[in-house]
């Protein structure tokens, strides 16, 4: 993917704060921003769940973690959370971040980015380098949004808690689509990106879930996430963790 093409990964890192944006990146984000400026507080929302999420897991004694759309892994990210001795691995299947990850992760111990497509689950698992006899949490935030209905993201998500071991985990966040949120406006700015945008509805991330046990309280807006009574925040993405 050419460096004028704007690129969802860098235009993440920029909602964040982070150095990571070119010029173009940067318009792009900034067109976003204009339509729906709830973005920038939703990215970080988004941010804060992977924390606790990768904190409960951590405290469930899980001590591998395979990121699946992991984009740069600036800005607070799973190696910096998950305790000492732990293997971290961030996939992504576009070649700058993974590149750009690696030189990022160069200095860091037991973490590594590896090139693949989480439509291809089965390859990421076979190459991923974990022992898959022992539990994984599996991080998927914000990635599906990029997967169509044609590809059978439940199904993929089938075959994945098929592969795992007892005591794994799914850690899940999607964009929210509901008749309060800026849909058209949202999908419309991520047109013209490297990643066409699926908002899907709570009913329907719920229903990639199917055979996985649901762990409370649901599926819930990222903002809320563990505490369905608390502050939902900008509404704009839903998280959930499931268990195998
Ligand atoms: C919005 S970013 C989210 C980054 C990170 N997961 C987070 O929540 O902070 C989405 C990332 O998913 C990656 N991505 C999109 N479609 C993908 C696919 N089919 N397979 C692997 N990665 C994908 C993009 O390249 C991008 O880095």
């Amino acid at each position: 993917m050419s460096m004028d093409t704007p690129n969802v990964a860098r235009m993440y890192d920029y909602y964040l704060g982070g150095t990571e944006a070119t010029p173009v990146d940067r318009a792009a984000a900034e067109q976003v921003l204009a339509a729906v400026p709830q973005v920038r507080v939703a990215v970080r929302e988004n941010r804060r769940f992977l924390e606790r999420v990768v904190t409960q897991l951590a405290a469930a004694g899980i001590r591998q973690f395979l990121d699946v759309g992991s984009g740069l892994p600036t800005q607070r990210n799973v190696h910096e959370i998950a305790p000492p001795g732990s293997r971290v691995v961030y996939v992504d299947y576009d070649h700058y971040v993974v590149d750009r990850s690696q030189a990022l992760l160069a200095e860091v111990d037991d973490a590594t980015c590896l090139l693949g497509d989480v439509r291809e689950l089965n390859d990421i698992l076979d190459r991923c380098g974990l022992d898959l006899s022992q539990p994984v949490g599996v991080l998927m935030l914000a990635v599906l949004n990029f997967v169509g209905d044609e590809d059978d993201p439940a199904g993929l998500l089938t075959s994945l808690r098929k592969r795992l071991a007892e005591g794994s985990c799914l850690a899940l966040s999607h964009g929210a689509r509901e008749d309060t949120n800026p849909v058209e406006e949202i999908e419309t700015g991520y047109r013209r990106t490297n990643g066409q945008a699926v908002l899907r509805t709570r009913e329907e991330v719920l229903g990639l879930l199917a055979g996985w046990q649901v762990q409370p309280p649901g599926v819930v807006y990222g903002a809320q996430w563990p505490d369905a009574t608390g502050d939902p925040g900008t509404r704009l993405t839903f998280a959930v963790l499931c268990r195998v």
